[in-house]
């Protein structure tokens, strides 16, 4: 029998109308790295989601979107503060520092989120030339730990960053289940947080490929192209990814999936709290929820369930859920963990 995904937002398929603009983008040939018809509608809709003054640029991965922002905001002798569990510093093997060469300062984090406090401890001896330099804070949005920050909470965030001339990146990954989760846009979000560089994800919203760096400080960009390029992120038959960003961002289909994604890890939220067994750790803001679980009691549930154990000496898991999750097998889920 199939397992039932609620390992990861990455196990999900393709939305069906996302296949559909992939379908429609191969009408014979057109012209390659991104100047295509496509590619420019695509880059359009994100100045309307996000502002005239959004540079969009087509990448493969979050990684590589991560690793290429980062690599527009440093200098080989400039650091990036991020938590410590962020996925630039557990997830990404590496890429960071060998890729963009900068070093990462971690800050302790609470539910995922780092503060303005947290940040200030790694603010150290600026102007020192033996010392590395701070340049860019770089939080995730919805966090590793699926929650979200608060727009007050991102303001400060700006603010802080702003008055210490420190870059902001965001790893929106998952920023449309974030903007669900929050009530708002886009928009608002990447401005309260006063973004410079934003790493938006298509994949785990129902893409097949591909996310986009998107420069709300247009200086930021100038030679992203080159970096773009140098990182192995140029995908010469672009239309393929700009067609199902186009796809996503148009009829609300980028909201349509999050919402559906956070609905259903809500709900599975609400029958796990049910069970005395189970213990929720984190805030269930997005799509993923952490529990404490015995440790029979996942082995029995991995039979039937994928699902990621995160933390072994603590017994805990990760259960996620996305756009293709079907109530039903929440209902299963939460069954069987109860029998
Ligand atoms: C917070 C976050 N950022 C970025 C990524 C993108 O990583 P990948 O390189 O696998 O597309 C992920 C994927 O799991 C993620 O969870």
């Amino acid at each position: 029998m199939k397992k039932i995904n609620f390992a990861s937002d990455n196990y999900a398929g393709v939305h069906p109308e996302v296949m559909q603009a992939i379908w429609s983008a191969n009408e014979g040939p057109s012209i390659a790295y991104g100047g295509d018809a496509i590619t420019a509608a695509a880059i359009q809709q994100f100045k309307h989601h996000l502002g005239n003054h959004a540079e969009t640029f087509f990448v493969f991965n979050g990684t590589g979107a991560n690793v290429s922002a980062l690599c527009a905001m440093t200098q080989s002798h400039e650091a990036v503060i991020c938590a410590e569990k962020a996925h630039i510093q557990v997830d990404e093997c590496g890429a960071p520092e060998k890729i963009a060469g900068c070093k990462l300062l971690l800050v302790p984090a609470i539910h995922g989120k780092i503060t303005a406090e947290g940040i200030q401890s790694q603010l150290q001896r600026i102007g020192d030339q033996h010392h590395v330099q701070a340049r860019v804070i770089s939080i995730s949005q919805s966090t590793e730990y699926g929650t979200v920050y608060t727009l007050d909470e991102l303001r400060k965030l700006s603010a802080f960053a702003k008055a210490h001339n420190l870059y902001l990146h965001m790893d929106g990954a998952r920023l449309a289940n974030a903007a669900v989760s929050l009530q708002t846009d886009l928009k608002t979000i990447v401005e309260a947080a006063g973004v410079d560089v934003l790493s938006f994800g298509g994949t785990k919203n129902g893409m097949m490929m591909g996310e986009a760096v998107v420069f709300l400080n247009p200086l930021l960009a100038k030679s992203f192209l080159y970096i773009r390029k140098q990182n192995m992120q140029l995908a010469s038959k672009m239309r393929f990814i700009s067609a199902q960003f186009q796809a996503l961002l148009s009829n609300n289909l980028w909201l349509n999936n999050a919402r559906h994604a956070n609905a259903m890890a809500q709900h599975m939220a609400q029958g796990l709290k049910k069970i005395k067994s189970i213990q929720i750790t984190q805030p269930v803001d997005a799509n993923a929820i952490f529990a404490i679980m015995p440790t029979a009691l996942i082995e029995k549930l991995h039979t039937r369930y994928h699902f990621h154990i995160w933390d072994e000496h603590l017994s805990e898991v990760r259960l996620m859920t996305s756009f293709d999750t079907r109530i039903e097998e929440i209902d299963d889920f939460i069954r069987d963990a109860a029998q």
